[in-house]
């Protein structure tokens, strides 16, 4: 019966926010001040991560907990520094994110910034529940304090997302608090730590339950050479148990990658101590043979059952790696966990994907971009990777929502260009009037003046009566004495009409049309956006004609 024994693991709670807003410096404060509480045992040093202890938790926040009425049963929290916005996302598990709860960092005095907006949009991806630190309380004065929470409150509102300060709230459920605090002063660390404590102890708890003896299961966040030892890999354990000697298999691009545990190491004293077994949740680093091809962001389980786990680690992978037939856009990133959060975000964007992969962008990238149908779908949208190609549309950018912008635009704008070639090719609607006594040729081709009351008349126009009736094409065209091959509203030219005789189709005063055939007129119609009033009007008028031998003519 042992090995069912259940505990509740420390929830993993991962910093977030934009570049230099105090995601280090709020960690490294939390620790400073676990030290001076608690002195030793109260944190600790893990791979990647540090461990809080309740107990210290509970002499940082003194009274404040007990505001709270909770049972403390959580064990204390694991913290996961990630540099960068991006890193979050190689916190990834099957199904979400492993970051039990976030911390969004924003720096006070700038608010929200770019890539804070890509953490929210992330962290709504993932659904982790989260706290807003709003530090560098220390830089502002408190006039201004609230006037920039406010900001903040009404930036999160844009994405749907209920915020308010800390103390105003009463139900931790509905809305997202926010902590104003400083990582300098130490000012609202011990409040973001109670709201983080309650949270994790009133929300999460059923989540947290894990065997201690079961199968361990983590995941990759950085693969690097360590001195002395050969390739090792920074991973953080959320579930389980993992031993010196354990058989282990990773997700890999192409195949899982099978090995065996050689060591397990924590850091001590800024040196690496070796370990026998660790148990979730921790960071730790695992020296292990033939790890070459693990890229960060993947799975790694210890192996129960060979075959099953081969196949739940590349199931894992697969949802990821996406390679379809679809027409669509071709997106590479940089680790699977990056992968992951741009197609995700992707998708909400109802973006298609013909494929995703990890690396920089490729020829095979390019061809593969280049055999959509769709025109707009031409492109390579590279997330943390760099490429280029003159064949098709490349967008890279290191944060993802700028480059959804970019694509958006581009389609836009492409679009407008491929639309306008389609209108070049299509008979435009067009309206003159013969000027009198302005007859410079009678026929063959008859030559005379005419005012254009709207629309556009080029070469090649196919010309009607206003009663419908055909009368030859515009075979060329002159303003003050220079061959032109469009006309606009109100010039005045002379055109030359071949097989037609004046006085006899054709006579002065006469209000003629362009001839529209009914099948470009229909693809006009979808065109509408780019006629004016004017060309809109004469092109019922068209209809209207038409339609009187024709009643659903272009219908
Ligand atoms: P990246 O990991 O590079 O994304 O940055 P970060 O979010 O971890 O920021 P970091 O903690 O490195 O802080 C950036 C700078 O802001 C440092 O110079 C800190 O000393 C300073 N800083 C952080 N918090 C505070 C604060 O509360 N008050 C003041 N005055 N400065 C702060
Ligand atoms: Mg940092």
């Amino acid at each position: 019966m042992v090995s069912m024994q259940q505990k509740i693991r420390q929830p993993v709670v991962s910093f977030l926010g934009h570049v230099d807003h105090g995601k280090s410096s709020i960690l490294e404060k939390i620790r400073e001040i676990s030290i001076l509480k608690h002195e030793a045992g109260g944190i600790t040093q893990t791979i990647k991560s540090y461990s809080i202890s309740v107990e210290s938790i509970k002499k940082i926040c003194g009274d404040l907990l007990k505001k709270l009425k909770l049972k403390l049963k959580i064990p204390g929290l694991l913290f996961i520094d990630t540099p960068g916005h991006a890193a979050f996302n190689n916190l990834r598990k099957r199904g979400g994110n492993l970051a039990d709860i976030a911390i969004l960092v924003i720096n006070l005095k700038e608010g929200v910034m770019d890539q804070t907006k890509e953490c929210i949009e992330i962290l709504k991806f993932y659904k982790t529940p989260f706290v807003v630190a709003a530090n560098k309380i220390d830089l502002i004065s408190k006039n201004e304090l609230d006037t920039k929470i406010y900001e903040i409150v009404g930036d999160l509102s844009k994405y749907d997302i209920d915020s308010d300060r800390y103390d105003r709230i009463d139900d931790y459920t509905k809305k997202i608090a926010i902590i104003p605090c400083s990582a300098k002063t130490g000012e609202g660390i011990a409040e973001l730590l109670m709201i983080l404590t309650g949270l994790a102890q009133k929300y999460l708890e059923e989540n947290l339950r894990i065997k201690v003896k079961g199968q361990g299961k983590g995941v990759v966040l950085e693969i690097k050479e360590e001195k002395g030892l050969g390739l090792c890999m920074d991973v953080i354990i959320y579930d389980g148990v993992i031993k010196k000697g354990d058989r282990i298999v990773i997700g890999g691009l192409e195949k899982p990658i099978i090995t065996k545990v050689k060591s397990l190491f924590e850091p001590l004293k800024g040196k690496l101590k070796e370990l026998k077994e660790v148990s979730a949740a921790i960071g730790v680093k695992i020296n292990a043979p033939n790890i070459k091809d693990v890229v960060a962001g993947m799975p790694l389980l210890v192996i129960k059952d060979l075959e099953k786990d081969k196949k739940q680690v590349m199931k894992d992978v697969e949802e990821v790696l996406i390679e379809t037939d679809k027409d669509g856009v071709v997106v590479k990133a940089n680790s699977l966990g990056s992968l992951e959060a741009i197609t995700g975000l992707l998708k909400e964007h109802k973006i298609e994907i013909k494929r995703a992969g990890i690396g920089n962008i490729t020829k095979k990238d390019i061809a593969e971009a280049k055999s959509s149908k769709d025109l707009l779908k031409r492109v390579v949208l590279g997330f943390n990777v760099s490429g280029s190609s003159k064949e098709v549309k490349v967008i890279t950018n290191k944060i993802i929502y700028k480059i959804i912008e970019d694509y958006e635009e581009w389609k836009e704008k492409e679009s407008k260009k491929l639309e306008s070639k389609a209108l070049e090719k299509l008979v435009y609607p067009c309206k003159f009037i013969l000027l009198p006594g302005c007859v410079f040729r009678q026929s063959n081709p008859a030559v005379f003046g005419v005012k254009i009351l709207g629309g556009k008349l080029r070469t090649g126009t196919p010309l009607m009566k206003d009663d419908g009736t055909k009368v030859s094409e515009v075979k060329s065209m002159q303003l003050e004495s220079k061959s032109i091959t469009e006309a606009v509203i109100n010039d005045e030219i002379a055109i030359a009409v071949p097989k037609i005789i004046i006085g006899r189709q054709l006579k002065e005063n006469d209000i003629v049309y362009s001839d529209i055939p009914e099948d470009d007129f229909i693809k006009l119609k979808k065109l509408k956006k780019y006629l004016n009033g004017n060309e809109i009007q004469i092109l019922k008028e068209i209809a209207d004609i038409k339609r009187k031998k024709k009643a659903i003519w272009g219908i």
